[in-house]
């Protein structure tokens, strides 16, 4: 499928993946030129695209998403404490991967879905790729829901999930990025996320919501309940537990299935440098395959607004 705008802007190419689609920009080149309606179109029929073909590194990467979306999130109460800054005094430009940051691979979850607020838009632009392996990887929830056996559906239908977290005195200052339990306070309340706080310092999150999310486009199975479970089962990690909300634990047999189900629906994306991929985190997963490269280096913005809504209309 080719795209030409009315303005006469240089076609681009669109090929549907397993998850998300491809756009094919070389004809374009310049990433100033990019048909953003059309990309949009496509983001909304896909729910994710990789650009590639126009080279974009950190400047362009921060003006082309300026177009696309008008407000950004800082990286607050989010599992990943190490995400600085990639573009000078930015707080709202970060490192994905890079340096000394952990290398290992990621299950499919949306970004934050463990707590609120959360991203409604991801955008991320590959500086370098790892000489092997370290693919980003996408899963359309609204494909993952459908292919879920009538028994998952049911339970997830029932049942809401309940993520709860405990933090120390100082994972709490990193994930909130302040000294001030009182800001924790008023942000979890602003929320609707509940806060105990316990005799020894410690404090405890509790986010209660569904496992799947309602969008235009259908029911999507988009959640954090992989990561968690990977985290707590398989690595041994105490501080996150993912239950049902009346306290049981989430079916292990099942979850290997849906697992495997995520596998098959799951595109990798094959970075090269310059590339741009833009997903919709109210609809598609995302995740990691581990590598060993320590040049790894994507770069990544939240947006708290679907895309286009805000910049397009302007234009
Ligand atoms: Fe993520």
């Amino acid at each position: 499928m080719t795209t030409e705008h009315m303005t006469g802007t240089p076609s681009m190419t669109i090929t549907p993946l397993t998850s998300g689609a491809m756009i094919d920009a070389s004809a374009v080149k310049d990433p100033a030129k990019l048909d953003l309606p059309a990309i949009v179109d496509a983001f909304k029929t896909y729910g994710a695209v990789v650009i590639t073909g126009c080279d974009i590194r950190h400047a362009e990467f921060v003006a082309v998403t300026e177009r696309l979306a008008g407000s950004f999130m800082e990286y607050v109460g989010g599992a990943n404490n190490d995400r600085d800054s990639a573009y000078g005094a930015s707080k709202t430009v970060l490192t994905v991967t890079g340096g000394s940051a952990a290398k290992y691979a990621i299950p499919l979850h949306g970004e934050m879905f463990y707590t609120l607020p959360r991203p409604e838009t991801l955008f991320f632009c590959c500086i370098n790729p790892a000489s092997e392996n370290g693919q980003t990887t996408i899963c359309d929830g609204i494909k993952f829901w459908a292919a879920l056996p009538d028994e998952a559906k049911e339970l997830f239908e029932t049942k809401r999930l309940a993520y709860r977290r405990i933090y120390n005195d100082d994972a709490w200052k990193k994930v909130y990025k302040t000294d001030s339990l009182d800001h924790v306070r008023a942000l979890c309340a602003k929320n609707g996320v509940q806060l105990t706080e316990h005799e020894d310092g410690t404090i405890e999150t509790l986010h209660v919501c569904h496992a799947y999310h309602d969008v235009p486009a259908g029911r999507a199975f988009i959640n954090s309940v992989l990561v968690w479970m990977a985290r707590e089962y398989i690595e041994g990690i105490q501080d996150s537990k993912v239950r049902f909300e009346d306290g049981s634990e989430l079916p292990k047999e099942l979850m290997y299935k849906i697992h495997a189900i995520g596998e098959s629906l799951t595109q990798n994306i094959d970075w090269q440098p310059g590339w741009l991929a833009i997903v919709d985190n109210m609809r598609v997963m995302h995740g990691r395959r581990s590598y060993e490269d320590g040049k790894r280096d994507i770069i990544m913005r939240l947006s708290d607004e679907p895309l286009g809504v805000t910049a397009l209309a302007a234009e």
